[in-house]
């Protein structure tokens, strides 16, 4: 098949089989004319980094019903914000999100710009997202390069070189397929290709439209692409968080530093996170109890084991670090998982110490 084919094969596919998706326009929509906001493109494709499709919709209807536009949400507070992005995970990208949207406002009237480049020096998007909205929002031929278009091409090609040393090769067989005509549908077809036939494990090949070109398939090693040169595991860090309840009810937090991990996002004071064990750092004296359980959490580059220390506190009590806040002021669904494994477990081990 030549890349004419190629293209018009998957385009085909896509007009029968798109996702139907929150922040799409579908096949139908766009060839009447019709183009997504770009305040939702952008949204959804930082949203959609590293995060599935299905945990990313709920959050995607709760910011477009709180902030239908980009010029809302820079009006936002921080706080309100990273309180809504909770659970979502890669916090970084929910700042550098208030960062950008408050540029495309303040400094270009509420309009994103519609080309690679012009995309690619706001805050937070990167090669990937300023294809992806050139692509989807304003259909430009931009290529568009991810974990699914990768595998996707290196299937095709029988790319056996591993990744990440792959990258330039896939990309420029991605360039000589992406079409002039419908590219923004065909960005979007490949992304649903990869997610829902050519996945990582067990390839659906008998119903792809491209079996025929599929180089390889033809040699019968389509599910072991592509390789990807073997990283390090992953370190294990300890660390412990302190779970300090006042006898009002209010719980002793702490906003994280805006640079590092969390960064912005409410948190339970504690020590630093480190490879050896770490030494006590209690934010205030009190009768602090060791409730036996710990929190596991992974991060991208290391695995976390938090011990916990819980203690009750008179309303006097004054904490070196932190504030406490009052169950009005505290919503737990807008703490980070770690954080929040770490009040669920402390509250049940607080609950049962009643008994
Ligand atoms: N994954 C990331 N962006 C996507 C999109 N626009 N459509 C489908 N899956 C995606």
């Amino acid at each position: 098949m030549r890349e004419g084919q190629i293209s018009a094969s998957l385009l085909e596919w896509y007009d029968r089989h798109a996702r139907v998706l929150p922040w799409r326009v579908g096949p139908q929509d766009r060839r009447a004319g019709q183009l997504p906001a770009p305040y939702a493109v952008w949204l959804s494709e930082i949203m959609l980094q590293q995060t599935t499709v299905a945990s990313v919709k709920n959050y995607f209807h709760r910011f477009t019903t709180r902030w239908p536009t980009v010029t809302a949400l820079a009006a936002a507070g921080n706080a309100e914000v990273m309180g809504e992005w909770a659970g979502l995970g890669y916090y970084a990208r929910a700042r550098n999100l208030l960062k950008c949207g408050r540029v495309v406002a303040d400094e270009l009237g509420g309009t994103f710009p519609d080309t690679e480049q012009a995309l690619l020096a706001l805050p937070g998007i990167g090669p990937y997202t300023a294809a992806a909205i050139a692509a989807i929002a304003f259909d430009q031929p931009a290529v568009v390069m991810d974990g699914n278009v990768e595998r996707v091409t290196a299937r095709l090609f029988a790319v056996d070189t591993p990744l990440p040393t792959a990258r330039p090769e896939l990309k420029a067989h991605a360039t000589r397929l992406t079409p002039a005509g419908r590219p923004g549908d065909y960005a979007q077809a490949v992304m649903d290709l990869g997610a829902t036939l050519c996945t990582p494990r067990n390839p659906a090949c008998g119903l792809c439209p491209l079996r025929t070109a599929c180089a390889a398939r033809a040699r019968g090693i389509a599910a072991e692409l592509p390789h990807k040169t073997p990283k390090k595991p992953n370190p294990t860090r300890f660390g412990i968080a302190y779970l300090a309840r006042r006898k009002d009810g209010a719980w002793l937090l702490e906003t994280r530093p805006e640079r590092g991990l969390l960064g912005g996002m409410r948190g339970w004071p504690g020590s630093d996170w480190t490879e050896t064990a770490p030494a006590e750092v209690p934010p205030l004296p009190a009768n602090w109890r060791d409730p036996g359980a710990e929190v596991c959490h992974t991060f991208t580059h290391f695995h976390l084991r938090l011990a916990l220390r819980v203690a009750d506190v008179p309303v006097s009590a004054q904490p070196d670090r932190g504030e406490f806040l009052i169950p009005a002021q505290f919503r737990p669904s807008a703490l980070p998982t770690v954080m929040r494994k770490a009040f669920d477990l402390a509250q049940n081990a607080m609950v049962k110490n009643l008994r």
